[in-house]
């Protein structure tokens, strides 16, 4: 009996001991960034009228092959030809098609992203163009 009480002792006091390193970081929403926060209010909640249509995804991707696949590759991947000399690098659109909704693409497509070789298009395309470039993005996969 008493030779059982101590195994049992052991057998504790091990586990505690285990759990005491073997510890992980925990996972903090910070380490999960949606890219959802501060779209500002002209942009929230906009979606895209031409949505799906194949004439806006064709217009689409002649504006993208100009416009922004030297820096985010022709598939969206972020690998273009300047992208190597850059940095942050150039997103992966096809990372962020799984998560963006369309306002916060079209925030940062209108207005760049502060910090990084991105800038705001709304003054060199129209707002069709905008939305048609969307509609294309949305072909990544
Ligand atoms: C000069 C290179 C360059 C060009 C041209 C460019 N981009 Fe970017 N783009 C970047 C970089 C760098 C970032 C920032 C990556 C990051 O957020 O870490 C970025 C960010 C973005 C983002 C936001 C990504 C995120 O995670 O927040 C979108 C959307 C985007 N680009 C779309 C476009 C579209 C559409 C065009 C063409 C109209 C374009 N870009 C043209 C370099 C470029």
């Amino acid at each position: 009996m008493r030779k059982n009480l101590t195994f049992i002792l052991i057998i504790a006091l091990m586990a505690v001991f285990l759990s005491a390193c073997g510890g992980e970081e925990p996972v903090t929403t910070e380490d999960v960034a949606a890219p959802v926060s501060d779209i500002p209010a002209e942009y929230a909640e906009k979606t895209n009228p031409l949505a799906d249509s194949s004439d806006a995804i064709a217009e689409g991707k002649s504006v993208f092959e100009s416009t922004c696949s030297a820096c985010h590759g022709d598939i969206g991947l972020g690998d273009g030809p300047a992208a190597a000399s850059l940095t942050p690098p150039p997103a992966s659109l096809v990372e962020l098609n799984k998560t963006a909704a369309d306002d916060y693409l079209l925030w940062r497509i209108s207005e760049g992203k502060e910090g990084t070789a991105m800038v705001g298009w709304k003054t060199s395309l129209s707002e069709d163009q905008l939305w048609q470039v969307i509609s294309y993005i949305r072909t990544f996969k």
